[in-house]
């Protein structure tokens, strides 16, 4: 592990594990890059992305928590909470076999207290690399209260051609469109030809991305998480963010582990919660 300084002079950890490769910004512990040993970038991360405080990167793994999206009552809220605008800090880098293993940890400050989540929490994120790549986050209610969050780790995968690829793993599964409303489960796999943005509830399957284009799959397994996010911006949508560019849309798909809306996490005082995700690539 190499301790240096990434875009834009933030701070970043660059992971030289035996069957792969890992970058993570200390901002928001937020994974920019995973590479397999002898193979190509997994991740996806945009060329236009800013590096600056108070924006999140585009791209990558970010981490949304507490809540997703939009902040229900708060419209001064930042989108997907404030856990990605953070710096966490790297309490841990340790190797476990062929992979190297990373703990990064955030706790709550008085300007967490002071925002629209008011909570003490302790989150505690472990990023392993290796020839897969697997991700958990587990917080920890330390307030005297009970609290509930939300909470997505948000994966941009790099695929050749976002109309030749393919989501399989949520056929069946009735889901909500963030455009159009609930609708009913599909019998195919999610497949892309304009903007798409569901959220999947209830949802606990593997996923597996299928990249037709070059033949690439890579296969999502998940815990602790009841809720899978798909989502492409497709042509208006990139054109309008201004970190992303207008063409990148057709080269990465998010499908994001999560627990959000009605799978949102509850925790006693002193209790904890762990949501996982591993990545394997063939
Ligand atoms: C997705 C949401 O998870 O994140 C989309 O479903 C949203 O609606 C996208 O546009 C990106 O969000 P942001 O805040 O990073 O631009």
């Amino acid at each position: 592990v190499e301790l240096g300084m990434g875009q834009g002079g933030l701070a970043v950890a660059r992971v030289f594990a035996r069957a792969g490769s890992a970058e993570i910004y200390l901002r928001g512990a937020h994974v920019s890059a995973w590479v397999p040993t002898g193979g190509s970038p997994v991740i996806w991360m945009s060329e236009q992305s800013e590096y600056a405080p108070g924006v999140p990167l585009r791209g990558g793994v970010p981490i949304c928590f507490p809540w997703f999206g939009a902040h229900p009552t708060d419209a001064t809220a930042p989108s997907h909470g404030f856990a990605r605008l953070a710096d966490w800090r790297l309490a841990e880098a340790r190797e476990a076999g062929d992979d190297v293993v990373l703990v990064f940890v955030l706790t709550d400050t008085e300007a967490t207290r002071a925002s629209a989540w008011p909570h003490r929490f302790e989150a505690r994120y472990t990023v392993t690399v290796g020839a897969q790549l697997a991700l958990s986050l587990q917080v920890t209610n330390l307030d005297t209260a009970q609290l509930s969050y939300e909470e997505a780790l948000h994966t941009y995968l790099a695929v050749a051609d976002i109309r030749q690829t393919e989501v399989s793993g949520l056929e069946g599964a009735p889901f909500t469109d963030r455009l159009t409303g609930p609708r009913p489960a599909e019998s195919e796999p999610v497949r892309f030809d304009a903007e798409t943005d569901r959220i999947y509830l209830n949802s606990t399957a593997a996923t597996t991305v299928t990249d037709t284009a070059t033949g690439r799959q890579i296969t999502i397994m998940k815990q602790g998480s009841a809720s899978t996010v798909v989502w492409n911006p497709w042509i208006d949508k990139a054109a309008a963010m201004a970190d992303f560019g207008d063409n990148e849309y057709t080269g990465m798909v998010c499908v994001e582990t999560c627990n959000v809306r009605d799978n949102a996490i509850t925790l006693a005082p002193g209790a904890g919660h762990e949501m996982s995700v591993r990545y394997s690539v063939a």
